[in-house]
């Protein structure tokens, strides 16, 4: 719901649980009176006069604009009063660096904007656009705040316009700006590295600037785009909690600042970082839109709106509850070693247990024998698949399979067919030698002839193939991040032109192949992110499988990501990645809280293990609806405690699925108490694998107990309700 008041002009703007609400002051600034639990319209009236207005100074106080700086702003300005980091940086012809963004003019609209060549939000109830105005320049900003009545995420951008006759220049150009009271928060983030993706780490917000950003091109593993701010009493279940999450995959960044003003500002957008966007008379420079969200239920419920949001409105709609499919990959399998023949066990056996796609992962391509050649040559390695991909794909159709494929469109080899004709394709400044990393280079994807390129090599092996599945991988981070094509004074455009070639090719991709499911991948889950969600409706979580391991990335990913966009997959032990032994039945219970796959030879699995995955795969079936449409509540954490323990839920509360894992045994240790917090307290709830009866009351307050479990042991419960 928006409503603008009459009286104080104010704007209040309410989704589900949340309202924000923001008036133009004296100084002409749009500023924001609250954004927090849900108020009422008469309650403007009193922000106005009360919250807002002591720190306004009268229109004739010449000093004025140097209020600015203790005042919330929703976009923040530099050089005149606002001494907070500011959200824009305007230069001016003469080189004039100061602004002062000013209201102009509002609209409402129903629905969501559409924000070309970049991922979004796809549908909306309405749209507030307010345009602000520079008093030093001649740019004109427009901020739209999308609003959903059923959600609690809001989501907002800017829009950047010269509206003059002289060029202008962008020194910086985020997407949004909030600035909250200081109410002593914790900040939440998710960091990491390869294998080891969205760590949740969490620490008192401290005076000054925290910033999380990523200057690798992608959203990296480092640190994924979001941000939390936590109040001292938030938990999963209990307390407030905002959230902060860019739409997008590229450089970015966010920043945190808690003032002396007891005030705290979070912003973000495309990374600001040797950034500069020229714009000349009458362009305008959109930002990428970033979802906010406000839970009063603590991270769980913070967890369930961005969920419901990204897979309801940002994932397309065709696949957002679309069954997934259960795939095998042939990486950990073979990895670059095999033929044909090699891969026909796999496929045989992956019949047998169930399974309903094999997806050919590196190496069926160009003279692709090691990572060291072929990247570019989008042809088939004839060598190693005597009659080509058909060869496979007719065994797995012979079999009852779909066939998927990886690609890793963004890339070269020195060593390639394509290097050798197009060496500028790659990025690389004449005279620099460049970085190598996986001895591959990155194609110039700012240049439209480079993505065209690529566009119709990828099509031809889709077109000429039966192929249901494509898996778009991405394997190093950018360096000499320069194109030749682009003029000496727009070099600082490259970060964001390089995502949106990305995009770009994403988009005529997933447009001309509408019945192919994509995947996205980057080095495991180097680039999980809303902006991907919106091209692939799952990516691969991490190349980390061990079934420890993956209950922290994996709870990690879940506070802001949706289970149905995260590939999980059963792999061999000892573990590649971590030599960690887990039982079969704990590495299934783990990749079922997802999109569930697996990734070793089949083939060589003992009678016991291919009988234990075709439970699992039949198991499946049963819990696929909850993983694509269902609440999750994260019950133990991993982080913390010994446990790890999760359910999900479906929307009605008539069925229920738990699963759990205890990473050391604890002898004679205390027995754990599960809260079911997701059930509801009026039902009664029948636990199968307990043969228990009790009710929602009890099993969320009493809790049932784990069950005694040994070193990486685990245990899945189904649940579902009693009708008497
Ligand atoms: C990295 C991915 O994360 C893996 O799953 C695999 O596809 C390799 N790349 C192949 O090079």
């Amino acid at each position: 719901m928006i409503y603008r008041d009459k009286k104080t002009q104010a704007f209040l703007l309410s989704g589900k649980n949340y309202s924000y609400a923001m008036y133009v002051n004296r100084l002409g600034m749009l500023q924001n009176l609250h954004y927090g639990a849900k108020i009422e319209k008469a309650d403007l009236d009193y922000l106005a006069a009360h919250i807002a207005d002591p720190q306004v100074p009268q229109a004739d106080d010449i000093n004025r604009d140097m209020a600015a700086d203790v005042l919330p702003s929703e976009y923040g300005y530099y050089a005149r009063g606002d001494y907070r980091e500011p959200t824009a940086i305007v230069e001016r012809s003469d080189g004039a660096v100061m602004s002062q963004f000013t209201y102009v003019s509002h609209k409402v609209q129903k629905g969501a904007p559409a924000v070309p060549g970049l991922p979004h939000m796809r549908s909306a109830d309405e749209t507030l656009s307010i345009v602000l105005r520079d008093a030093f320049s001649d740019t004109e900003i427009t901020l739209h705040y999308t609003v959903c009545d059923d959600s609690d995420v809001l989501v907002r951008n800017a829009e950047i316009a010269n509206v003059g006759k002289q060029p202008i220049v962008l020194q910086k150009a985020f997407s949004f700006c909030v600035d909250l009271p200081n109410a002593g928060y914790d900040l939440l983030r998710l960091t990491g590295n390869w294998a080891a993706e969205r760590s949740v780490d969490v620490a008192p917000l401290g005076k000054g600037i925290t910033r999380i950003q990523s200057l690798r091109g992608i959203s990296s593993a480092q640190f994924n785009p979001f941000v939390a701010l936590l109040k001292k009493a938030c938990t999963e279940e209990q307390g407030e909690c905002y959230g902060f999450q860019l739409v997008y995959s590229g450089s970015f960044a966010l920043s945190v600042e808690a003032d002396t003003h007891q005030s705290v500002r979070v912003q973000g957008g495309v990374a600001d970082t040797a950034f500069s966007w020229t714009l000349d008379s009458g362009e305008r420079f959109v930002a990428p839109q970033a979802a906010l969200c406000y839970s009063a239920q603590g991270l769980g419920g913070l967890s369930r709106a961005y969920a419901d949001c990204i897979r309801e409105r940002i994932v397309h709609p065709k696949w957002a509850y679309h069954k997934r499919p259960i795939v095998v990959n042939n990486w950990e399998a073979t990895y670059f070693d095999f033929t044909a023949e090699k891969l026909f066990p796999i496929i045989d056996e992956a019949a047998k247990l169930g399974i309903d796609t094999f997806v050919l992962d590196d190496g069926w391509f160009g003279k692709r024998d090691s990572d060291r050649s072929g990247l570019g040559d989008w042809t088939i390695n004839e060598k190693k698949l005597n009659g080509g991909l058909h060869t496979v794909i007719d065994r797995c159709k012979q079999r009852g399979l779909r066939f998927g494929l990886w690609f890793e469109p963004e890339m070269v080899n020195e060593d390639s067919d394509l290097f050798r004709k197009h060496p500028d394709y790659a990025l690389a400044k004449t005279g620099v030698e460049p970085c190598r990393s996986r001895f591959q280079l990155l194609l110039d994807f700012t240049r439209a002839d480079v993505v065209d390129y690529i566009f119709a090599s990828v099509s031809k092996v889709i077109k000429e193939h039966d192929i249901a599945y494509v898996k778009w991988d991405m394997n190093r981070y950018l360096t000499e991040c320069y194109s030749a094509k682009l003029p000496a004074d727009r070099q600082g455009e490259f970060m964001h032109r390089y995502i949106l070639g990305v995009y770009d090719l994403a988009e005529r991709l997933t447009s001309a192949f509408p019945d192919v499911f994509f995947e996205g991948c980057a080095s495991g889950g180097a680039r999980f992110d809303a902006g991907a969600a919106y091209y692939f409706p799952q990516t691969w979580t991490s190349d980390n499988t061990d079934a420890y391991d993956r209950t922290k990335i994996q709870w990690g990913t879940s506070l802001c990501y949706p289970l149905s966009t995260m590939s999980c997959h059963v792999s061999a032990c000892p573990n590649h990645q971590t030599g960690r032994t887990l039982p079969l039945a704990t590495r299934g219970a783990i990749a079922s809280l997802g999109a569930t796959g697996y990734e070793l030879d089949l083939s060589k699995l003992t009678d016991a293990e291919k009988a234990e995955c075709k439970r699992q795969v039949e198991a499946y079936g049963r819990i696929a609806d909850l993983m694509l449409t269902g609440d999750l509540y994260r019950l133990r954490n991993p982080f913390t405690d010994n446990e790890f323990c999760v359910m999900v839920v479906s929307k009605d509360k008539s069925t229920a699925y738990v699963v759990g894992e205890r990473f050391r045994t604890t002898p004679r240790g205390p027995a754990i108490r599960l809260p079911l917090t997701g059930l509801d307290a009026a039902k009664t709830y029948y636990i199968e694998e307990l043969d228990a009866t009790a009710s929602g009351k009890a099993l969320r307050s009493v809790g049932a107990t784990m069950p005694d479990l040994h070193d990486g042991e685990s245990f899945a419960w189904h649940i579902r309700e009693v009708k008497h």
